[in-house]
């Protein structure tokens, strides 16, 4: 069993969803199956995009693409520049690799800017992923500027919240103490997601 989940691990990594575990893929499943809108931040590629389009309704998805300049903190801009020189993720280039699939839109923005820009309704988002900046700076403004497009009941998730990314890290320990959402499912090496619920809390105070 061991060498089988192995195998697919490499099978996944090396072929098709190079930023995505098997125990990664099992949470998008688990969340995503069936719901109505995605909110995918940091497209890169569009891999993780294609399959979210597969089981969801609708998936926006939001990348500054080619236009790195638009990312302010100096380490993520070094960062995403050399991730953008060994992937070249121009939003042509991504357009052209998702043309076959219909029922997504691709937004070129900085992320947090974005939750305006991208004119998606207060409460109507079903399922969050996080996964552009990940300081904590950075994560935790793309966190407060999207709650409010999350429907009561929503899932949030944050990936690479492992030890390699310490601002994830903090900012989901800070996030399992708060009203506004509640951590749901155990924590496991199997995934580098970590998941959360949009609670009433924030609605009722
Ligand atoms: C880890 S990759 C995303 C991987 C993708 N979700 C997947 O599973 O294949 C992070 C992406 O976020 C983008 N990014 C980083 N910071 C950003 C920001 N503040 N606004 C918009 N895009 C950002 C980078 O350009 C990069 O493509």
């Amino acid at each position: 069993m061991r060498l089988l989940n192995d195998l697919l691990d490499y099978i996944v990594g090396q072929y098709s969803l190079a930023n995505l575990s098997l125990g990664d893929l099992e949470a998008l499943v688990e969340h995503c199956q069936g719901a109505e809108l995605v909110v995918e931040l940091g497209t890169q590629m569009g891999n993780t995009t294609r399959l979210l389009s597969m089981l969801a309704g609708q998936v926006v998805s939001v990348d500054v693409f080619d236009k790195l300049s638009l990312i302010e903190d100096p380490d993520q801009s070094e960062t995403y520049r050399k991730d953008y020189d060994l992937h070249p993720h121009d939003l042509a280039i991504v357009s052209g690799r998702l043309a076959d699939r219909r029922n997504i839109r691709l937004v070129q923005d900085r992320t947090d800017l974005a939750a305006k820009t991208a004119q998606i309704p207060d409460k109507s988002v079903d399922v969050l992923i996080i996964d552009a900046d990940h300081s904590y700076t950075g994560a935790k403004k793309d966190y407060t500027a999207w709650l409010p497009k999350v429907a009561i009941g929503g899932t949030i998730l944050f990936h690479d919240a492992v030890s390699g990314f310490p601002g994830v890290v903090r900012l989901c320990d800070e996030l399992a103490e708060s009203p506004d959402v509640f951590e749901i499912g155990a924590r496991s090496c199997r995934t580098s997601f970590r998941t959360f619920k949009k609670c009433k809390a924030k609605e009722s105070r």
